[in-house]
């Protein structure tokens, strides 16, 4: 851990955050699993997100609620692309992964989780999320967040990590590597992508309750 309460991404981390790499979600509130889905698999969606981005499915990510949608870059810098019908090969099998993931949640924790919305990111360089909570303001549907990150050949000088903060304000980084699946309990959980300085993918998803 540094001066700053920070730890870093590869020690032991189970310390005074209470942020384990211990898969288990009910320990800490945060997992990260890593080589979620293998290598190849990855690839895969990569070029499923190229794909998409070639036929314009991206957009600017807006924030706010329903009614006020506003692009704020200097808060949120990155494009998003929402994974619907018609599904590419590799996201189907991605679908399924986290359908198994869902049912293991609903059984450990009785969550009631019932859909899930996922979307692509991409972060151009320069871009980041400032701190936040996922979830529309008075809503609270939105139970578990998750993401899965997509960058093949990710170093820390590119920077972009997930900064995940306790209810003391104290964080952690994690970094965005391919193959690595970060889920945590959606309420209050505050956390924010630093900029990064390379393109950055992820999928990003939300297991929800019903309405
Ligand atoms: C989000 C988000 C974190 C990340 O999409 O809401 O916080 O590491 N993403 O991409
Ligand atoms: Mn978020």
């Amino acid at each position: 851990m540094d001066d700053d309460g920070d730890v870093d991404d590869d020690g032991d981390v189970s310390d005074s955050l209470g942020v384990s790499n211990d898969p288990d979600l009910w320990v800490s509130g945060v997992s990260i699993r890593d080589q979620f889905l293998a290598p190849a698999q990855i690839h895969s969606l990569v070029e499923c997100a190229h794909r998409r981005r070639a036929h314009r499915g991206f957009d600017s990510a807006r924030i706010g609620s329903e009614r006020g949608l506003q692009r704020r870059e200097e808060i949120r810098g990155d494009s998003i692309c929402w994974i619907t019908a018609p599904l590419l090969p590799a996201e189907k099998v991605l679908l399924e992964e986290l359908e198994h993931l869902r049912l293991e949640l609903n059984r450990e924790a009785l969550l009631g989780l019932f859909e899930l919305e996922l979307h692509y990111s991409w972060y151009p360089p320069g871009a980041g999320y400032a701190r936040h909570v996922d979830q529309p303001h008075g809503r609270t549907q939105r139970q578990v967040s998750l993401v899965l990150y997509l960058n093949e050949g990710w170093t820390p000088a590119a920077g972009g990590e997930l900064r995940i903060f306790d209810a003391a304000g104290r964080h952690r980084d994690i970094e965005p590597i391919a193959g690595r699946l970060v889920h945590f309990l959606t309420p209050e959980r505050e956390h924010a992508v630093l900029p990064t300085h390379s393109d950055r993918m992820s999928i990003s998803g939300w297991f929800r309750t019903r309405d």
